[in-house]
């Protein structure tokens, strides 16, 4: 065998291991349906959004979320068959609006971040905020 011959041959063998660890490093952005937040949030981030939305609201996560038609024990996340979801998307909105634009406070979901105007300020741990008349 010619000396290029085997240089190729070693070349292959790297290219082909390489693209092998490519092949089991998880994609970057795995959450499949985010409108609101940014794709490359970190599971960590998404943890702590949701346990706040979930606190706020004094709902667990099947308030919003369903499990899996073919798995019950496992959650499909990514649905949106429960209208709560596409509600909270909504209030997500509405809420950042408020912030930035009564208050000058850009909402950017970052882990410890304070917000001006925050799902608790009006949900208070209930799901549904009564409406209220003015007191006399
Ligand atoms: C008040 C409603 C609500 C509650 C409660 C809630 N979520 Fe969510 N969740 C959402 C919304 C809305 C989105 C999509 C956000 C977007 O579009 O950017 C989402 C997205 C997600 C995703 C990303 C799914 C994907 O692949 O796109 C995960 C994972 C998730 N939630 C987990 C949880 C967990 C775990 C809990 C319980 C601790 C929880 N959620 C509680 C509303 C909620
Ligand atoms: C400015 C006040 C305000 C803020 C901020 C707010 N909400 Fe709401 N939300 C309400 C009110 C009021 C209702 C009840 C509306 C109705 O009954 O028609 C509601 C209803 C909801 C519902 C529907 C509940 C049901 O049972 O139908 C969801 C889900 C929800 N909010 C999620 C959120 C999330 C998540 C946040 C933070 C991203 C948030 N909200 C921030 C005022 C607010």
């Amino acid at each position: 065998m010619n000396k290029s011959r085997k240089l190729w041959i070693i070349i292959g063998m790297i290219v082909f291991v390489l693209s092998g660890v490519a092949a089991t490093y998880p994609p970057k952005d795995e959450h499949k349906n985010l409108k609101i937040l940014s794709k490359n949030i970190s599971y960590e981030n998404l943890d702590k959004v949701m346990d706040n939305f979930k606190d706020a609201l004094g709902v667990k996560c099947n308030f919003c979320h369903v499990k899996q038609k073919e798995d019950e024990s496992k959650w499909d996340f990514a649905s949106d068959e429960k209208p709560e979801k596409e509600i909270a998307r909504k209030m997500m909105k509405m809420m950042m609006r408020i912030n930035k634009k009564y208050f000058k406070h850009k909402v950017s979901y970052n882990p410890g971040e304070v917000l001006t105007v925050s799902c608790q300020t009006c949900h208070n741990g209930k799901p549904r905020p009564e409406p209220q008349a003015p007191k006399k």
